[in-house]
C-alpha cells in the first residue's frame, strides 16, 4: 500500500504516521525527516535545503524527489509506505503517480487531515521530540508518562526544531495552503481522496485513521 497524510504543519502528520506504521507494519517515509538528517549530514542539498527550511519556504522538487526516491529505492518500503509530508506539490504528485506507474502501482489513498489553522500555531510551537529514539512529545497536549523520560526509549534527551516558531509556522501554513491543498482537488479526481476530523484527542483520529487503512488496504 502506499498512503499519503496530507495536512497542513501541526495536523498531526508524523504523530499518526508512527501510530499507523506500528500498527500495520508499514514504513513511515517523512521527506521534513529526511531533510532534516541531509541538513545535519552537511551534504550539499541539506546545505541548499537549510535556509529554505528555516524560513517556512518549500524545498526545491528536485532536491526533495531525489531524496524520495533514494529512500523509496530501500527494500523495506516493499512492506508498503506512509508518505508524510509528500507529495507537496504539482509536480511532485504528478513525479510520484510516474514512479508507481512505472511498477505497476499507484496511491492506495491519500488521507486529508482537516484542522483549523490557528490551532496549528500553538501544536508545533509547544512540540518536541526524544533525541534518542524521534518520539513526539508536546508541553501540553501529550507529555511523557514520568517527566523528562522517554515512554518509548527512557531517554532523557529531548530537542526542539529551529522551524518551530510562531513566524515560521504562518510562512509554513501559507505554504501549505498555496502549494500542497490544490492536491486534494488531484487525488480527488483520482478516486482516492479519504477525509478525516484531526482536532480531537489523538486516539480518536487514530481510531478513524485505522479504519480507513484497515478499508483500502
Ligand atoms: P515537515 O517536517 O514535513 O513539517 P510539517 O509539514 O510542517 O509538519 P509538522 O511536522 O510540523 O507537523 P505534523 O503534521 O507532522 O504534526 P505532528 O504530528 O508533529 O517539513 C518541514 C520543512 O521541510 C518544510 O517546511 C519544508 O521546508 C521542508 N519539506 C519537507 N517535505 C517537503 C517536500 N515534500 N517538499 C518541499 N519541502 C519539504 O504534531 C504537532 C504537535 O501537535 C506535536 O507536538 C503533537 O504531539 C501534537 N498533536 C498532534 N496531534 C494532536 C491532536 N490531535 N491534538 C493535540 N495535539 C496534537
Ligand atoms: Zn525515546
Amino acid at each position: 500500500a502506499v498512503l499519503i497524510l496530507l495536512g497542513p504543519p501541526g495536523a498531526g502528520k508524523g504523530t499518526q504516521a508512527r501510530m499507523l506504521e506500528d500498527r500495520f507494519g508499514l514504513v513511515q517515509l517523512s521527506t521534513g525527516d529526511l531533510l532534516r538528517a541531509a541538513v545535519a549530514a552537511g551534504t550539499p542539498a541539506g546545505l541548499a535545503a537549510k535556509t529554505v527550511m528555516e524560513a517556512g519556504g518549500l524545498v526545491s522538487d528536485e532536491i526533495v524527489l531525489a531524496i524520495l526516491k533514494d529512500r523509496m529505492a530501500e527494500p523495506d518500503t516493499a512492506r508498503g509506505v506512509i508518505l508524510d509530508g509528500f507529495p507537496r506539490t504539482a509536480g511532485q504528485a504528478e513525479a510520484l503517480d510516474r514512479l508507481l506507474a512505472e511498477a505497476g502501482g499507484r496511491v492506495t489513498a491519500a488521507i486529508s487531515l482537516e484542522v483549523d489553522d490557528a490551532a496549528m500555531v500553538g501544536r508545533v510551537s509547544g512540540r518536541y521530540t526524544c533525541a534518542g529514539c524521534g518520539e513526539g512529545y508536546h508541553d501540553e497536549f501529550k507529555l511523557p508518562a514520568t517527566a523528562g523520560t522517554c515512554d518509548k526509549c527512557g531517554g532523557t534527551a529531548f530537542k526542539r526544531r529551529a522551524d518551530d516558531n510562531a513566524e515560521t509556522v504562518r510562512a509554513r501554513l501559507q505554504a501549505y495552503h498555496a502549494q500542497t491543498a490544490p492536491l486534494i482537488a488531484h487525488y480527488r479526481a483520482m478516486g482516492v481522496l479519504e477525509t478525516i476530523d484531526a482536532m480531537g484527542p489523538i486516539e480518536s483520529i487514530a481510531e478513524g485513521l485505522g479504519t480507513i487503512v484497515g478499508r483500502v488496504s
